[in-house]
């Protein structure tokens, strides 16, 4: 049986200040909720003083991003150990926005997983095709190379989780079908069993992301394949976020 998996994505949003009251508000209002991981991801600012009012409790915290080099002259980069220093478990790795406007690739993506894992953090590795791909029919191809190239050489996916999040879906109130999500998670499990086998595929979460709302996520969730999650503008709101951990968990 898989963990269920919600994590707050923040992005470029909110001042030390909000973050804090935020991650206090989420804590508070998620007690109860067990059986799954509630997460958040605020900006590199925030991240200490989050990660004092997270201490000792039930919600873990994510580097939005994570660089692929230990330390040096890379200005304004993060590494490995710095998120986990600040008390990150989690990092997020991919995500389309980094793809898009600070042109990573598959290929910087399968650096950053490389690293990030054994510095003990663990992954949320983003794939997702654009409207124009979905279109074309070429989304299997897409997603197949995203997930390919970005675990090549990865032995063990046993710290991995990976976030199937259409471009088009996401900021846009335009979330996939329940349907289209869970056929497009069955596909990624399928590689991941060709190249990791029956069990170690079974056990990774696979999480949906873009345009998640209270009122879609039940749904969403009720799907075999779809084990959480990644959530952005309805994070940035603890009721929204806490009325999303609560459907999920059943609390
Ligand atoms: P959204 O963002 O929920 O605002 O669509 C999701 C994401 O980018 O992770």
């Amino acid at each position: 049986m898989r963990r269920w998996m919600l994590a707050g994505n923040w992005k470029m949003h909110l001042t030390i200040r909000e973050s804090t009251a935020l991650a206090r508000a989420v804590v508070e209002g998620t007690q109860g909720a067990s059986g799954g991981d509630v997460i958040v991801a605020p900006v590199f600012t925030a991240l200490a003083s989050v990660a004092g009012v997270l201490k000792g409790s039930h919600v873990a915290m994510a580097g939005q991003n994570v660089f692929y080099e230990e330390k040096g002259a890379y200005t304004g980069e993060v590494a490995p150990a710095m998120l986990r220093d600040a008390g990150c478990v989690y990092a997020i790795i991919g995500h389309s926005e980094r793809r898009k406007y600070f042109h990573e690739t598959d290929g910087t993506v399968n650096a950053r997983i490389k690293k990030a894992l054994p510095a003990g953090l663990k992954p949320i590795v983003c794939v997702g095709e654009t409207e124009e791909e979905r279109e074309k029919g070429v989304t299997e191809f897409v997603i197949g190379q995203q997930v390919k190239v970005g675990l090549y050489g990865i032995e063990s996916l046993e710290h991995v989780t990976v976030a199937y999040e259409p471009v088009w879906a996401i900021g846009t109130g335009k979330n996939a079908t329940p349907a289209q999500a869970q056929a497009v998670h069955v596909f990624i499990r399928g590689l991941l069993t060709d190249a990791y086998g029956g069990t170690a595929a079974g056990s990774v979460r696979l999480l949906y992301g873009g345009s998640v709302t209270p009122d879609n996520i039940g749904q969403l969730i009720s799907m075999e394949d779809i084990d959480g999650a990644l959530v952005g503008g309805a994070s940035l709101k603890s009721e929204s976020f806490i009325s999303i951990i609560k459907t999920v968990s059943g609390r």
